[in-house]
């Protein structure tokens, strides 16, 4: 199934529980906005298109659920609402891209406030289909840039799970693995909380991909020993000037990559482009709950002292001078990424 997907008997959205992964496959149905808060904060569904689409479908269970019966009044309690679904994760702008797409339906809408629900709930339908025909398409262009024999490093997990389906780097891997190239794939375990080995390690076995999993800081000498062809990773956030806001580790992989001459790309749908800021130094990084970095455990013992106190940032920033290319539905854009950026948002294609 979709990772996220209308229940029309329960009137619920329902996920793929992704802390539960690989050991337990569970659904959970979202019967409330408030479910929606709950699911993308504590990452039960995680991976910037497909929060932003989750966050469409708490719009319509919050327009749903409201007992609002005059339209404007419906409309204010909706504006409330998107401020709460969007501060449930600063990084990823999809949020926010997706939220703004379901106030502009809302504050554009006359009619029954009755036709108003069914508009959004249909809308959120659009908004997820909308989001794998993107990751085909851009799976498409980024497949082209995979040779038969390719060693590939992925990071974090950017594949149907982060997405509604199909995925977006792990999308342009699964695409090369389609087209019968054979491919093996590095997978970033990505501490702390594993989404490499969890959850990509968890796909590629379901596509029949070969992989091994790696701890973060290996590639760099998987590089200097001449076993990595190309790196792929997605995108939270990206400036217009193509610095890309990723999860954390994505910088000082992309550092080993241009020291070693192998290939960075990162790959996302446009949906994922802030058009608001112009370099990465405006992207707010998420700080999480300490506890992520320190709950560790080997052999079943917490590793670190008592009293251990951690920093958790969630995402780092790439500047565009270390990514060779951005993988989107309007195909590969090469540096300087201002002007291809800046023209598709002229054509209103952001
Ligand atoms: O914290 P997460 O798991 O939501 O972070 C996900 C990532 O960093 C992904 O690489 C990104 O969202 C792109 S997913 C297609």
């Amino acid at each position: 199934m979709r990772t996220i997907v209308w229940n029309e008997e329960k009137h619920s959205a329902d996920i793929i529980d992704q802390n539960a992964l690989p050991a337990d496959y569970r659904i959970i149905s979202l019967l409330s906005y408030e479910d929606v808060i709950g699911a993308i904060s504590h990452m039960t569904v995680r991976g910037a298109p497909a929060i932003g689409v989750t966050a469409a479908y708490g719009m319509a269970l919050a327009a749903m659920r409201s007992d609002k019966s005059d339209l404007n009044a419906l409309k204010v309690q909706l504006g409330e609402i998107s401020k709460e679904i969007g501060a449930a994760r600063p990084t990823a702008v999809n949020l926010w891209n997706m939220l703004n797409r379901c106030l502009d339906l809302i504050n554009t809408f006359e009619g029954q406030v009755d036709e108003l629900k069914a508009q959004l709930l249909s809308f959120a339908h659009e908004l997820a289909d909308e989001d794998v025909e993107m990751n085909k398409r851009l799976s498409t262009f980024g497949a082209d840039l995979i040779n038969d024999g390719d060693r590939i490093v992925h990071h974090c997990n950017t594949g149907a799970l982060a997405t509604v389906d199909y995925g977006t780097a792990l999308g342009v891997i699964r695409m090369a693995h389609e087209q019968g190239k054979k491919i093996h794939v590095y997978v970033d375990e990505t501490r702390p909380r594993l989404q490499g080995a969890r959850l990509t390690a968890w796909e590629l076995k379901q596509y029949g991909i070969p992989y091994d999993i790696i701890t973060d800081s290996s590639s760099g000498q998987l590089m200097q020993m001449g076993m990595v062809n190309k790196v792929f990773f997605g995108a939270d956030r990206v400036a217009m000037n193509g610095d890309v806001a990723n999860k954390i580790g994505s910088y000082m992989l992309a550092l080993a990559a241009v020291d070693n001459k192998v290939p960075v790309y990162s790959v996302f749908p446009t949906s994922t482009v802030d058009v608001s800021i112009a370099s990465g130094k405006e992207i707010e990084i998420e700080q999480r709950d300490e506890r992520e970095v320190l709950g560790i455990s080997l052999n079943g013992e917490i590793v670190v002292p008592d009293g251990a106190t951690a920093l958790n940032y969630a995402f780092d920033v790439t500047p565009n001078r270390l990514l060779t290319g951005l993988v989107t539905e309007h195909g590969v854009l090469y540096p300087p990424f201002f002007e291809k950026l800046d023209k598709i948002a002229r054509k209103g294609q952001l």
